[in-house]
């Protein structure tokens, strides 16, 4: 039976987007995937991941569940099997339960370094609590800073003495080698050979994996002593690897989950003051910049990310380089920016737990808002300085991968600085086809850049009408079809069954083309062909005019077909060829019309929305940009990506 332990240690590594992509080619949707099923077949993908949940729905099958009863379902495989297959995926040692009697001695490596790390936490937390030196020096240190028990059980919080192998003494005595004790980093070496602690006279923060287990520390000085650095760090071992690890994030998961966002802060102490004031969705990259796969670490848990920076400009610049990062690993990012000289910890004992709550709340602003205040400010009215703070946003636009959130960020940076969108288009394109060149040129060539560079949007044809304008005006045509030729044989089908099919489910939204639509529906039901002259007798003026109207309209043949060659003597000769492409042409404008109310509901949401609601409509934005896409392939129409 395997252990669990390492159960658990696979859960915790598992990333659901990575384990299922081994075996189906994943396409974003919003903040979720898709992809075709692969338990039916299918032409439209009903296979969603939600990587913030960890599962997968599979709507043609109705399979679903997390990466485990994937592998299982996919793999016919058993529950074991597919922990086997995981484990010796992310590298996991699997440990059998009856193993447990086996001993240290024959531990693996690896086992042995969690073990000895955990013996050294515990000792540090009895130094803090047991000892005089730990209670008057580490303890009084830590009340000082206002952490109270709760808090340093939590992070288990500790204290090294001082002395050079008080720690080194204890763990010989408890049967662990020197030769594990250095490899932990616990011990340090010097030329000849002697050896020493790494941690003495400073208090202990340990650091957990996802798991909760020990895998590092952090030692910080309690005196003012100039010449030493103010924190000692455990150095890179087998089990820990700086660049993939955050601060807190053990206590943090799964109110990270809950909340759907994680706070990021910069220290230690950061962290934990949070805790203490009720925010416990909060990690520390720990005072090195953010790496890409601590954001991919992040990701695992949500796809939301508010940074909090001293006002300083030095932590200014941090958040900076932060946000660039975090909107490149395809994150929502916001930034909450404290007063000059206050940091999240020193700003949270200041004001309280709940004047703190209320100042988050009140301060997150996204990223654009915060990069146009921070350069205002610095501006003044300085054109150029305009101009380039203008520059330094849409640079942080273009690290988007997504883009459709860069086309809601262009607008929102559009309304906010006074800047037309084409403008900052223009600007966002030039950077974008730069990088694209740059990582063309990187890469061993392949294939056509021309074909990926990203293209300004084009007004699909020379047309003054605006989304609304182009709806009615093939609602108009459809009328114009059904008035004209509704026995006219299309696809099998009168043009009248035909057009009420393929209309099923669009809603006209001029009430007088509804009207006589409606009629057409009503004729088509009864099994009755509605015949136009019907129209003339009974209706509205208006609708009377209309229909007049059509009946005698001549169609504009040059507009559709000349490009495509097709000559024709009469209109009623190619009714089928006009149905079909009006009946596309329609839920083409349709979709570009509900797209334009989306763009909408995303500024709302953007502005004053939850997460869910702005992840909702993103999706929803997606969703109808691909039918869009579809919709303009079939009329052989190019449209913007
Ligand atoms: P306080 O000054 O006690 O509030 O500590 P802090 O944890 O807030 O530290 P600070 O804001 O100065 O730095 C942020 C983070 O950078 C710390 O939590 C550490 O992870 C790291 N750090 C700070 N100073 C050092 C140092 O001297 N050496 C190393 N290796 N890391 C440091
Ligand atoms: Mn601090």
């Amino acid at each position: 039976m395997i252990s669990r332990d390492t159960i658990e240690e696979i859960r915790n590594r598992i990333d659901i987007i990575d384990v299922i992509s081994d075996f189906l080619t994943l396409k974003k949707s919003g903040s979720n995937y898709k992809a075709l099923s692969p338990f039916a077949n299918e032409k439209t993908p009903s296979f969603f991941v939600v990587p913030a949940k960890g599962i997968f729905k599979d709507f043609s099958s109705g399979k679903g569940g997390d990466a485990i009863t994937f592998v299982m379902e996919h793999e016919k495989m058993g529950y074991t099997e597919a922990l086997r297959y995981l484990a010796k995926k992310y590298g996991v040692d699997i440990k059998e339960e009856r193993q447990t009697e086996e001993g240290k001695a024959e531990q693996s490596e690896r086992e042995g370094l969690y073990i000895l790390m955990n013996f050294a936490k515990e000792y540090y937390r009895k130094q803090l609590t047991g000892s005089e030196e730990g209670i008057s020096i580490g303890l009084s240190y830590f009340r000082e800073r206002g952490f109270n028990d709760r808090t340093i059980e939590k992070f288990e919080l500790g204290y090294a003495l001082e002395g050079w192998e008080n720690f080194t003494k204890e763990a010989i005595t408890k049967g662990y080698n020197k030769e594990l004790l250095e490899k932990t980093g616990l011990i340090v070496k010097k030329d000849d050979g002697s050896t020493y602690d790494r941690f003495r006279g400073r208090v202990i923060f340990p650091v957990h994996n996802i798991s909760g287990k020990v895998i590092a520390f952090g030692a910080r000085m309690l005196g003012k002593d100039k010449n030493q650095p103010k924190y000692i760090n455990s150095p890179e071992t087998d089990i820990y690897h700086k660049s993939d690890v955050l601060y807190g994030l053990y206590q943090a998961k799964n109110a990270i989950r809950q909340h759907d966002v994680c706070y990021l802060v910069e220290g230690y102490t950061d962290v934990i003051s949070l805790h203490q004031s009720d925010v416990s969705n909060v990690v520390a990259s720990s005072g090195t910049a953010l790496t890409e796969s601590q954001i991919r670490v992040i990701r695992r848990f949500t796809e939301n990310v508010t940074v909090l920076f001293d006002g300083d400009s030095a932590g200014i610049k941090a958040a900076l380089r932060g946000i660039d990062m975090i909107l490149k690993g395809g994150m929502n990012v916001r930034v909450v920016l404290f007063p000059d000289g206050e940091d999240p910890d020193s700003y949270s004992r200041k004001v309280g737990t709940t004047e703190f709550q209320k100042f988050l709340k009140d301060h997150t602003q996204d990223f654009v808002s915060f990069k146009a205040g921070l350069y205002a400010s610095e501006a003044g009215g300085d054109p150029i300085r305009k101009a380039e703070s203008i520059k330094e946003i849409i640079s942080s636009i273009s690290q988007i991968p997504d883009a459709v959130k860069r086309s809601v960020y262009i607008q929102e940076t559009s309304s906010l600085l006074k800047i037309a969108e084409p403008v900052l288009l223009s600007e966002l394109n030039k950077i974008l086809i730069q990088e694209r060149r740059k990582a063309e040129k990187d890469k061993p060539r392949e294939q056509h850049p021309e074909e990926s560079i990203p293209v300004v949007p084009e007004e699909i044809e020379p047309n003054k009408l605006d989304v609304q304008g182009m709806v009615q005006l093939q609602e108009r045509e459809t009328i114009r079809l059904l008035l004209n030729y509704a026995d006219k044989a299309v696809e099998e089908h009168k043009l009248t069954e035909f057009i009420m099919q393929e209309l099923d489910d669009v809603t006209f939204t001029n009430p007088v083309y509804k009207q006589i639509y409606e009629a057409f529906k009503d004729g088509a039901i009864q099994g009755n062909v509605t015949d136009s002259n019907s129209f003339l007798k009974s209706s509205s003026a208006e609708v009377k005019n209309t229909v007049t109207e059509l009946i005698t309209a001549r169609y504009d043949t040059s507009k559709h077909w000349n490009s495509k060659n097709i000559f024709f003597s009469k209109e009623s000769e190619i009714v089928n060829e006009l149905a079909l492409s009006n009946v596309l042409r329609l839920k083409f404008r349709m979709v570009q019309k509900m797209m334009e109310e989306n763009l909408q509901k995303i500024k709302e949401a953007e502005r004053g929305g939850s997460w869910e609601q702005l992840e909702q409509t993103l999706i929803d934005q997606t969703g109808l940009k691909d039918a869009e896409r579809e919709l303009a392939k079939l009329l052989g129409i190019v449209v913007a990506k």
